[in-house]
């Protein structure tokens, strides 16, 4: 006794090392500790879950049996989650000992989850039995989740969840890609007694139960003259499972010449993998044989097989595991071993194992998971962060909708009632998909362009902290019961450019730093708040205009779609005379979209304020009745090729919504007059602002890089986010507007236009078209997405070196920026290209990632250039380098005196006085 003893303390410590990768928990448990039946450590889940109230039961079973851990019965679900490496095989295991069954208490069923794949409906009937539940798997990630849920009655609860990684292949199915292995039994034939083998006999520590248990219809119909034999000798178990020696030094003989079982397998029919462990260990003697058949009544032909194990294994006391790697089983199991008649030896069987394939099912799209943690991990711990497991799976969190695509995708967050994570430009293409019937464009974006909708959820209280939400860049506050100040964190959060907070109740004074931001601003309906300064109600009409139409845009592309083609066929019939209200007798639109002559005479004051020359004529400021201050474009010439181009850019143009979109306020066509009325963009064309008389006036670099990322996404949104996609035909510095705020809008889009009228435009206009045009597009007259691109490389080429695209002066023989620039940074020499009046002031990294971008995008073939969205990612590539290493430029920019200018001419609403001369169309 005291040798056995002293033997096991030494082998213990030697064990224990072999098993550090074991994970045992002790659900509900109250302390770690080694378990010193096993040497096994066991944790406590205090620190691994939330949730759930520990519940102490007096069990005569091991110590993880002394309570368990109950979870609300409220339809969520409570999760583990256990670290595994990918691809590694793994025994997962949960056990439920009810122990206790309060009187008039209904014993608990629910349902329990290896991440979104549906383990088993665990129905507690007994309450002291140790139900087990093995699942053995290849792990997907780089954790597995255990999830309780649904339950049906009673509370879901677990008492130990273990995790034991396998060895090399052992149990590698061909289906493990797909498919879980959820254990049905696991049985020790001939055991000497009713307890399990497992850990340390077993070093995968597998359960192995015992024949001799005697439980509900478990191996009963036992056939007469069945017997237990064992042996101490060895054996050698070195096939593919590893059966514990233990396991394969006992078995059952049939002595009377046959062997028969019948057992029920939980969760059958099902397609199962099935082993039997088979070792000769009795001495047969030279005129003695052992041969026998395995019969099952559904599998045909299973008879005919003859099994003499030490033939079999080549030797005595050595494994041989006949198995089947899918095979159907019903519910009810019952097989028999069979001895042949020339064999002088009954049947004998050593182990059996059966578990049955389950699909996995796949869990949510690993990207909107990212983003969802990260949004959570900005958050304070709060009821909605602490929801465990898949997003979406088995049941979704509270504050997400997914979609029932696999894998899942998430669609809609709401934390306090709506709360949507998604991008602007992201609804807005879901919006445009509508016609295509696929939400696939959906997709979750990093937390730069996360938009809070918390409006309309009767809100009351001071505003919530949501500071941590530092990637906040659209929050919707507005109709709640709101009360107090506007907090202090608004106008700190980094990467906020709307704030909307109508009808509420807040009051006193707006910051002084939040009125001087860059961003979109709404504070009507809150009597009490108190402005600085006098605040015209009209900036709302000016900017507002980009994210809310988004929501109809489906629609409205639908309806243009079919306009189209009304309008390709009607344009022969059209005259000269013809009204835009006529053109859109069907639309809807109609009426705010017609503007008279008269209406327009009055506005631009009989066309006094000349601010510019567009492509087709010239361009005047006014400002409507309502004092929405527009740009109005005249049509110089209007012959039938000029109808044409009218009636295509209305019918475009007015549809077409999007922040980075100049957008089309009206039209007029009156007296062989075609006007055309669009949104005032305060400060001009990017042109002036590079190369022009506002020259002066000095972007920096990260100004420039927003200004690219802007116009980019506009040009995405036309290629991409519309069906049919849209080709600008005219990307070029002059055609991208800047806002008062310095954000840039693209304008001349949806334009028809022949090439030769391009050239003869050269000439005339300072930032020419020349520069921009795509060589392929000049060489085989095939208008592509790519043509667009080649011109916004172009552009980014301008905005690096503060260069003409086209100059003879500047470039000599080379004559274009195109050349200029790709000799020079294919030598490496990016800061030669660089704009001097930058004087160095750009982050090198920053510069390159758009000097690559740029190069590419002028790549002589289309097919090398990349797609706007590509570029984009490029651009916002470069502010996040750039921002990372200057903090401080992007509040300079900010508070530089240009910037100040633009506020005070926001809020005064008169540009007669503004610094700026306004120059766009
Ligand atoms: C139990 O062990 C775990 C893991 O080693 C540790 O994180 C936890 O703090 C321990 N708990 C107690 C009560 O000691
Ligand atoms: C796993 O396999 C390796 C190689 O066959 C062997 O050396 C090792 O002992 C095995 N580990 C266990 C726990 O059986
Ligand atoms: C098993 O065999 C069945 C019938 O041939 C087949 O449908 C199934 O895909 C196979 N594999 C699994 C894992 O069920
Ligand atoms: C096998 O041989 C032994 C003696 O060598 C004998 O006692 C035994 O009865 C024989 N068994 C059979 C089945 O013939
Ligand atoms: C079978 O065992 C014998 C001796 O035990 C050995 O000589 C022979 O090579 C083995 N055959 C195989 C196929 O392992
Ligand atoms: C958080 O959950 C607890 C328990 O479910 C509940 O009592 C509490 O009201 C919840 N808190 C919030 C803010 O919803
Ligand atoms: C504010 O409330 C008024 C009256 O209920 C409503 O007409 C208006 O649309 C609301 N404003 C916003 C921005 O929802």
């Amino acid at each position: 006794m005291i040798q056995l003893s002293f033997f096991l303390v030494l082998i213990l410590p030697f064990v224990a090392c072999q098993v550090t990768e074991f994970v045992s928990i002790d659900c509900g448990g109250r302390s770690n500790y080694t378990d010193p039946n096993t040497g096994l450590k066991w944790i406590s889940d205090a620190g691994l879950v939330r949730h759930g109230k520990v519940v102490e039961v007096a069990s005569p079973n091991g110590l993880q049996y002394q309570s368990r851990r109950d979870f609300p019965a409220d339809g969520k679900k409570y999760c583990y989650t256990l670290s595994t490496i990918e691809r590694r095989r793994y025994l997962v295991r949960a056990t439920f000992q009810y122990a206790k069954s309060d009187s008039g208490d209904s014993f608990p069923k629910f349902q329990l989850y290896l991440d979104a794949t549906m383990w088993s409906t665990i129905t507690i009937q007994d309450s002291a039995r140790i139900y087990i539940e093995e699942m053995i798997i290849r792990a997907p990630s780089s954790s597995v989740n255990v999830c309780l849920c649904c339950a049906l009655t009673g509370s879901p609860f677990i008492s130990s969840l273990e995790l034991r990684p396998l060895n090399l292949s052992m149990y590698a199915t061909d289906y493990e890609d797909d498919f879980f292995l959820k254990v049905g039994a696991r049985i020790n034939f001939g055991a000497s007694s009713k307890d399990v083998v497992r850990y340390p006999d077993d070093p995968y520590d597998r359960i192995w139960s015992s024949d001799q248990e005697k439980r509900q219809n478990y191996l009963v119909g036992v056939a007469p003259g069945t017997e237990s034999i064992s042996t101490s000798q060895n054996i050698d178990t070195r096939a593919r499972e590893y059966p514990p020696l233990k396991v394969m030094q006992t078995a059952a003989v049939g002595t009377k010449g046959w062997l028969s079982y019948r057992l029920d397998l939980e969760g059958f029919p099902a397609n199962a993998r099935a082993y039997a462990y088979l070792a000769e260990i009795e001495d047969l003697g030279n005129n003695e044989t052992r041969k026998f058949t395995m019969q099952h009544p559904h599998v045909p032909g299973s008879g005919n097989v003859i099994i003499n194990i030490a033939e079999n294994a080549n030797g005595s006391y050595t494994l041989y595991e006949p198995s089947y790697m899918n095979i159907s089983l019903d519910f009810v199991f019952s097989f028999s071993l069979v001895k042949t008649w020339d064999s002088t030896r009954g049947p004998l069987l050593n182990a059996i194992e059966i578990s049955k394939y389950v699909q996995t099912i796949p869990k949510t799209d690993s990207k909107d998971t990212t983003a969802l943690k990260a949004l959570r991990s900005k958050s304070q711990p709060s009821n909605w962060t602490s929801e465990e497991g898949d997003p979406c799976k088995p049941i979704s969190w509270e504050w997400v909708a997914c979609s029932s695509k696999m894998p899942p995708r998430i669609t809609k967050i709401s934390s306090f009632k709506c709360l949507n994570f998604i991008s602007s430009e992201h609804i807005v293409e879901r919006g445009c998909n509508v016609n295509q019937g696929s939400g696939d464009k959906t997709t979750l974006t990093a937390e730069r362009y996360c938009i809070l909708w918390l409006d309309g959820n009767s809100l009351t209280g001071p505003i919530p902290d949501l500071s941590s939400l530092t990637g906040l860049t659209i929050l919707h506050l507005e109709n709640n019961k709101l009360t107090g100040p506007l907090p202090s964190y608004l106008s700190n959060l980094p990467s906020l450019q709307e704030l909307y907070v109508q009808n509420n109740s807040l009051s006193g004074a707006i910051d002084q730093e939040l009125l001087a931001r860059k961003m979109i601003f709404d504070y009507d309906g809150n009597p009490d708040l108190k402005p600085i300064r006098q605040r015209k109600t009209n900036f709302q009409l000016t900017i507002g205009i980009s994210i809310g139409a988004c929501v109809l845009l489906g629609l409205f592309l639908l309806a243009s779609l079919l306009l189209l083609n009304i309008l390709q066929r009607k344009q022969s019939h059209l005259n000269n005379n013809k009204k835009c209200s006529g053109i859109f007798s069907d639309d809807d639109l109609e009426g705010s979209f017609h503007i008279t002559l008269s209406e327009l005479e009055e506005a631009t004051e009989n066309f006094s304020k000349k601010i510019g020359k567009g492509s087709f004529g010239p361009v005047y400021y006014g400002k409507m009745k309502d004092g929405q201050e527009v740009a109005v474009k005249i049509l110089a010439d209007a012959s039938n090729h000029g109808a044409h181009q009218f009636v295509n850019e209305v019918a475009l143009l007015s549809r077409i919504h999007h922040k980075n979109l100049v957008h089309l306020i009206g039209c007029c066509e009156e007296a062989h007059q075609r006007i055309l009325v669009y949104e005032y963009m305060h400060n001009g064309t990017l042109c002036d602002f590079i190369h022009g008389s506002l020259n002066q006036e000095h972007l920096d670099w990260i100004s420039r890089l927003s200004i690219a990322e802007d116009a980019a996404k506009g040009l995405e949104y036309l290629h991409s986010g519309c069906n049919p996609s849209i080709i600008h035909r005219d990307v070029k510095t002059s055609n991208i507007l800047l806002d008062v705020n310095m954000r840039a809008k693209v304008s001349d889009f949806g334009l028809s236009k022949q090439t030769d009228e391009n050239l003869t435009h050269v000439s005339s206009v300072a930032c020419g078209t020349l520069g921009y045009l795509d060589p392929e597009y000049y060489g085989n007259q095939q208008l592509t997405e790519k043509s667009d691109v080649y011109s916004f490389g172009v552009v980014l080429l301008e905005l690096i070196s503060g260069r003409k695209p086209f100059s003879l002066e500047e470039y000599g023989a080379e004559w274009s920026i195109v050349h200029w620039a790709r000799s020079l940074i294919r030598k490496g020499d990016v800061t030669s290209v660089a704009d001097p009046s930058l004087a160095g002031n750009f982050k090198i990294e920053s510069l390159w990632r758009i000097a690559e971008v740029a190069i590419l995008s002028i790549e002589p073939h289309g097919v090398s250039r990349p797609k706007m969205q590509e570029i984009v990612l490029a651009i916002q590539d470069a502010i996040k380098i750039e921002k990372s290493s200057f903090r401080r430029s992007t509040k300079s920019s900010a508070t530089n005196p240009h910037m100040k200018s633009i506020s005070i001419d926001l809020e005064s609403s008169d540009v007669s006085n503004g610094c700026i001369i306004p120059s766009a169309r």
